[in-house]
């Protein structure tokens, strides 16, 4: 039985206890959310509650109290930011719960029902644009200046976090173009999900390294409010803030364009961010259109939405349409299956990875969430379980957004069952032993991970080594994935790397699934890539810490793998980006004996490479070398990846961030932060197009 079933058995029995208890339980919620940053709920399961509290009190009018969370709009004032009074009151949209596109249809009919539009009429416009999955704000900007920034608080009265929003590098401090007595700008503050999940694995890494008073977030709506309610601006400055606009406060002394649509292209004509997925769209189909195209991009954009808005496009139309107690009648928000559910640990297994990291892994009661069934989620690493305490038997929300590894994100402790199981304790529960190899275990002095010592000897770590080995940025062997590994690995067909060389068609079409033409298209590959670059070579060895730009940086500093084995610590410092980690790494991997027998084994079975810099783009024109670039948002053609190649090829650096030793910023559509450090520092700002014509010709 589910948590969730088990409420509702709960709820048949008696109403005004069920009601009282609903109460206590969404008061408790709405603090810890509202209040504290910290829920223990997803949303999806808060609004079950609230919506069972609702039918119970339609059923039994008695049951109503003047203190029922039903009864008004949560939110609280927190002590210590100062309240600010709205001068229009920030309300709230109606939701359509039928995620359906039948949600849409409804909509669509409600408004035309409203307009007395005759069923023949022509259909109307809307503007379809995304719900953001962040916390309201309210801009107040007074001639172009912003003066005062607001959250929504209950609606009537939220709190002052100028000194908050001021930090966030996307929005603008003056408006272009617009000096207007009063303009306030209502739009939404969310966090991207890459920087969600960099922010939380540096809080992963202080707390690591003993940081007693940080934690990791549960997604990034919360990170977000958290930031913007801050008391001390500075913290909210390191949390990575955006923004987009999408209505407005009060106006006075400014003509409102006529069409919602016009405003929006308005608004990001003054510098203030507007999302590009929006569209002006045709009737219920135009509608239900939308919410197709928008959910089947929904993993792919790189920030969270829970649905979709639609607005009556034409202004003089809402107006006349007006407002239903707290809600226009003039928009929705269509809502999308939640990203976070509730469900249960069945198991917590334990996995082990391409350099032995065991990864706690917990093993769920398959449960619907982000548009998939999950019945896997990652809890990271032994002391991140810890933390969550995350036990055997527990109720869990598991978060699924974007293509990002579902993962725990926290118990609700509430539903721990008395007989649950004991703390996660990672060395006792495999008995100190490689669930693999049966190799012992370490876990070394300041480092979060316990690893397999068993290296190549565990099939785990042998399966992972060769898939990394295999894969299009090492060696480029077409046709070996990790099905295939997996049956080379268990029928104790391959032990080692030099071994793969070794593979003939006869022993490859003896495998399952294996036909004779796969079997001669890999054998084909792997003589085809015995050559190959120093660069690649090195990355293709996994060496922990080894990525691509350290083992091109390798490459180019000491120009051949000999130089690089017998390399001291203090000899591999001096290649730029090398810190003590990584050296010791490289130290350690080449001092074991069977690592340098990998290597000479791999020669002996004829792989070879350029040494010097074997880079291949040394060959060619490097228009770019010695400048540094970095990218941002998405470009019309050319992948992230790509452009990084086509740089680097040219003999140019990409960096993650933006700083006065940046040559340019390569912006494309939705670009982040970046694209506002690179205006506030002056930095030339390409588009894709920009950045070919420096590339030159070929
Ligand atoms: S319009 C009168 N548009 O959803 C209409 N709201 O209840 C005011 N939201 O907390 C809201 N994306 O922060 C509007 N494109 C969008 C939105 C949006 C997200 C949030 C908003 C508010 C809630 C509406």
């Amino acid at each position: 039985m589910t948590a969730h079933s088990s409420a509702k058995a709960a709820a048949s029995s008696d109403p005004a206890a069920r009601a009282a208890l609903l109460r206590e339980l969404l008061q408790h919620h709405a603090h810890r959310y509202y209040v504290l940053d910290e829920p223990e709920i997803p949303d999806a399961e808060y609004d079950r509650l609230f919506q069972e509290l609702q039918a119970i009190e339609a059923a039994h009018p008695a049951l109503r109290t003047a203190d029922s969370p039903t009864q008004r709009v949560i939110g609280a004032v927190l002590t210590g930011l100062k309240p600010v009074k709205h001068a229009v009151p920030m309300l709230s949209i109606e939701t359509e719960t039928d995620t359906t596109a039948a949600g849409a249809e409804k909509f669509d009919a409600r408004v035309r029902a409203n307009l007395g539009l005759p069923a023949d009429a022509t259909p109307l416009a809307y503007a379809a644009e995304l719900k953001f999955d962040g916390l309201a704000i309210n801009l107040r900007y007074q001639r172009g200046v912003l003066v005062q920034a607001a959250t929504r608080g209950d609606g009537e009265t939220g709190e002052d976090v100028t000194h908050n929003v001021r930090t966030i590098g996307q929005i603008p401090l003056r408006l272009r173009g617009i000096d207007a007595p009063v303009l306030e700008v209502r739009g939404e503050v969310y966090i991207r999900r890459d920087a969600f999940e960099r922010l939380n694995e540096r809080q992963r890494e202080l707390i690591a390294q003993g940081a007693k008073h940080e934690k990791t977030f549960v997604n990034p709506r919360n990170a977000a409010a958290g930031a913007v309610r801050q008391l001390d601006a500075r913290i909210t400055a390191k949390r990575p803030l955006s923004f987009f606009a999408y209505g407005l406060g009060e106006v006075s002394g400014w003509d409102v364009p006529g069409t919602h649509s016009a405003l929006l292209d308005v608004l990001a004509a003054t510098g203030l961010p507007v999302s590009s997925e929006r569209r002006v769209v045709q009737g219920g189909a135009g509608l239900v259109a939308f919410h197709a195209e928008i959910a089947a991009k929904r993993d792919r954009l790189p920030f969270d939405i829970d649905g979709v808005v639609y607005k009556v496009n034409d202004r003089a139309l809402q107006q006349k349409l007006g407002f239903k107690t707290r809600e226009p009648r003039w928009a929705v928000a269509h809502k999308y299956p939640a990203q976070e559910q509730m469900t249960r640990v069945l198991d917590i297994d334990i996995q082990v990875g391409r350099t032995g990291k065991l990864t706690p892994v917990a093993k769920l009661e398959p449960v619907f969430v982000g548009g998939t069934t999950v019945s896997n989620a990652t809890l990271h690493n032994e002391d991140e379980t810890r933390r969550k305490d995350v036990r055997i038997g527990d109720t869990v929300i598991i978060r699924r957004a974007g293509d990002v590894i579902p993962e725990v994100v926290g118990v609700v402790l509430e539903r721990r069952a008395p007989d649950a199981g004991a703390p996660f304790d990672l060395h006792q529960r495999l008995g100190g032993r490689c669930p693999v190899c049966g190799s012992a275990i370490a876990r070394e002095e300041g480092e979060v991970d316990w690893r397999c010592s068993g290296g190549l000897f565990c099939a785990a770590q042998r399966k992972q080594a060769i898939l990394h080995y295999a894969q299009r940025r090492a060696m480029d062997i077409e046709g070996l994935g990790d099905k295939l590994v997996d049956q080379l690995v268990d029928g104790g067909l391959i032990r080692t790397l030099p071994e793969l060389y070794t593979l003939g068609v006869a022993k490859l079409t003896a495998l399952d699934r294996m036909g004779e033409k796969s079997a001669a298209n890999l054998v084909q590959a792997l003589q085809a890539r015995k050559h190959t670059t120093l660069q690649r070579f090195l990355y293709a060895l996994g060496i922990r810490h080894v990525g691509e730009s350290t083992a091109r940086d390798l490459a180019r500093h000491f120009g051949a793998l000999d130089r690089i084995i017998v390399a001291s610590i203090e000899q591999l410092l001096e290649v730029p980006d090398v810190g003590p980690i990584v050296a010791q790494s490289i130290r350690v991997f080449f001092d074991q004996p069977h690592n340098r027998e990998v290597v000479e084994q791999l020669r002996a079975v004829g792989v070879h490479w350029d040494e010097h810099d074997g880079d291949i783009a040394d060959q060619a024109p490097r228009p770019l070398a010695g400048q540094t670039f970095v990218l941002t948002g998405t470009l019309p053609t050319l992948a992230r990846d790509e452009a990084k190649a086509l740089i680097e090829a040219a003999g140019g650096k990409v960096a993650g961030s933006v700083s006065k030793k940046t040559q340019y910023v390569v912006a494309g559509d939705d670009a982040g932060s970046k694209l506002d450090k690179a205006r506030e520092l002056g930095v030339p700002i390409l588009d894709e197009a920009g950045l070919r014509a420096l590339l030159g010709p070929g």
